[in-house]
C-alpha cells in the first residue's frame, strides 16, 4: 500500500463568488449574468483540498477575517479533515474574497483582494515550526506575503521537507530567494510574467524553464492547461500530455495539479508518473463548475485513472 503523505499548505484561502457570462460589460453598462456560485477557494485551500482528497494527511497555516466567511473557512476545513490548528481569525481585518467570471469556454477571470491572507507572516511559520518539522511536503502560493513564502522555502531547505511553490498570481519574484527549492509550478501567463519571456508554445515554454531553473530551483513544472505539462530539471525536460476531457470551468485546474502531484510525489511515484497523473486530475477537475467541489476524491478519481491508463 502507497505510503500517506503528510502535507502542511501555507497559503491561502478565499471565497469564491463565480459568475458565468457569455460577456463582460462595457464601461457603464450592466447586463445579465446566466448564473452565480459561491464557494469555498483560495489556492491554498484549494490544493489543501487536493492533498486530502486524494488521501493525504493535511495540515492549513492559514488567516481568515473577521467576518461571516472566516468560521464558515474554518468549518470547511474541519469537515475535510484538514488540521486547522495553526488556521487563525483576524480581528478587524476581511477574508480573502475572489470575485470570478466564466465564459462559455470554460475559461476564467479571477479578481483577488486577498484580506488576512496578507496577514500570514514569517512569525507565524515559527509558530508552526514543531508541526512543519513533522510533514514530507510544503505547498506555497503567492497570495500571502512573498516575504513568508521566502521564509518558509529557507525553513523547507533548512529542515531538509520537500517544497513546491506556486507562484500563482504572479508576481516579481527574486529567483536567488528561492535557491535550492524544489519545484517551482507556474502556468504559461505566470511563466511569462516571472521571465518576461513570451510563452505562445512548447518550445517556448521550454526557452522559459531554462531560465527559471538558472535562477537556482531544481526543477520548474510548467502547467499548460490542455496541452499537459512541461517538466524540467537541469539534465533535461520532457513534455507529459493532457488527457481529453470536456472542460466546463477551468478555475482551479492549476490547484488541483499542484495538490494532487504533492501526493502522488509523498506516495513514491516517479515525478513523470507523478505529473501524468496529476494532469489526469487537473484535467478532471475542469469538468465540473467551482473549484473544490469539482474536485475529485480517490475512489473516483482511482476510477477513472484505471479506465484511461488501459485505454
Ligand atoms: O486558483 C483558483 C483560485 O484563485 C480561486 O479559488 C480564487 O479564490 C483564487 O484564489
Amino acid at each position: 500500500m502507497a505510503k500517506r503523505p503528510r502535507i502542511a499548505v501555507v497559503g491561502s484561502a478565499n471565497i469564491d463568488l463565480t459568475t458565468f457570462t457569455n460577456r463582460f460589460p462595457k464601461p457603464g453598462e450592466t447586463i445579465f449574468g446566466d448564473s452565480f456560485d459561491l464557494g469555498f477557494g483560495g489556492k491554498g485551500a484549494n490544493q489543501a483540498t487536493a492533498c486530502r482528497l486524494c488521501g493525504a494527511d493535511v495540515f492549513m497555516i492559514a488567516r481568515v477575517g473577521s467576518d461571516l466567511f472566516g468560521p464558515a473557512t474554518i468549518e470547511n476545513f474541519k469537515r475535510l479533515g484538514i488540521d486547522t490548528t495553526h488556521v487563525k481569525q483576524l480581528e478587524g481585518v476581511s477574508s480573502g474574497v475572489a470575485p470570478i467570471f466564466v465564459e462559455p469556454s470554460g475559461q476564467n477571470r479571477i479578481f483577488v483582494v486577498k484580506g488576512a491572507n496578507d496577514r500570514l507572516m514569517p512569525a507565524d511559520v515559527d509558530a508552526a515550526a514543531d508541526l512543519l518539522k513533522t510533514v514530507d511536503c510544503m505547498v506555497l502560493q503567492f497570495e500571502i506575503p512573498l516575504e513568508t513564502v521566502y521564509y518558509s522555502v529557507r525553513f523547507a531547505h533548512a529542515n531538509g521537507i520537500r517544497c513546491i511553490v506556486n507562484p500563482a498570481p504572479a508576481a516579481p519574484v527574486d529567483l536567488k530567494a528561492l535557491t535550492g527549492l524544489d519545484y517551482f509550478v507556474p502556468n504559461e501567463s505566470e511563466a511569462e510574467t516571472i521571465t518576461g519571456m513570451p510563452v505562445r508554445n512548447l518550445e517556448d515554454a521550454k526557452k522559459c524553464a531554462q531560465t527559471l531553473l538558472s535562477g537556482g530551483v531544481k526543477r520548474v513544472i510548467i502547467t499548460l492547461g490542455a496541452n499537459g505539462s512541461l517538466l524540467a530539471g537541469h539534465e533535461g525536460m520532457e513534455h507529459i500530455p493532457a488527457f481529453q476531457v470536456k472542460s466546463v470551468d477551468s478555475t482551479g485546474a492549476g490547484d488541483a495539479f499542484i495538490g494532487s502531484f504533492a501526493v502522488f510525489l509523498g506516495e513514491g511515484l516517479p515525478e513523470r508518473e507523478a505529473v501524468r497523473r496529476a494532469n489526469l486530475y487537473a484535467g478532471l477537475s475542469t469538468t465540473g463548475v467551482g473549484t473544490q467541489k469539482s474536485f475529485y476524491d480517490r475512489v473516483r478519481y482511482d476510477a477513472e485513472w484505471a479506465k484511461r491508463a488501459a485505454a
